[in-house]
């Protein structure tokens, strides 16, 4: 906890036992940083929310689970070991299967807001480190 962005380099960093550390959903936990990019955690099941980054590229890397990557004109099905990247300005609704909870990484730079510009009750201000 509290570990800055420094603190995580160099060190073999295990996904499983970071997972491990959390249960809430759509709430992405810190795990590293470079070049002004981070490595975000995050569990989700059901729906999100509609949203667009107006600057940023988003990448999802799917650890478990299959999500539907949701855009206007069709959907996208990414599953455990596939990566999606989602261009700025794209809209896109992350969603689950089913019940099913699924795990991914994301790759995206630090400003990223989850929610984009949207507010929303999932919105999460202040992302933590683990
Ligand atoms: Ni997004």
């Amino acid at each position: 906890m509290g570990r800055s962005g420094y603190n995580c380099r160099m060190k073999a960093i295990n996904i499983k036992e970071k997972f491990n550390l959390f249960k809430d959903q759509w709430s992405p936990r810190i795990i590293g940083e470079l070049n002004g990019q981070q490595v975000k955690l995050a569990k989700l099941k059901n729906d999100f929310v509609w949203h667009s980054h107006e600057n940023e590229d988003e990448l999802f890397m799917i650890i478990k689970g299959s999500l539907v990557m949701e855009y206007r004109d069709r959907k996208e099905i990414v599953n455990e070991g596939e990566i999606v990247i989602v261009p700025r300005g794209v809209e896109h609704n992350p969603h689950t299967l089913n019940e099913e909870e699924v795990w991914v990484l994301l790759f995206e730079p630090a400003e990223t807001k989850h929610t984009g510009v949207i507010k929303h009750e999932r919105t999460v201000e202040k992302q933590e480190w683990i």
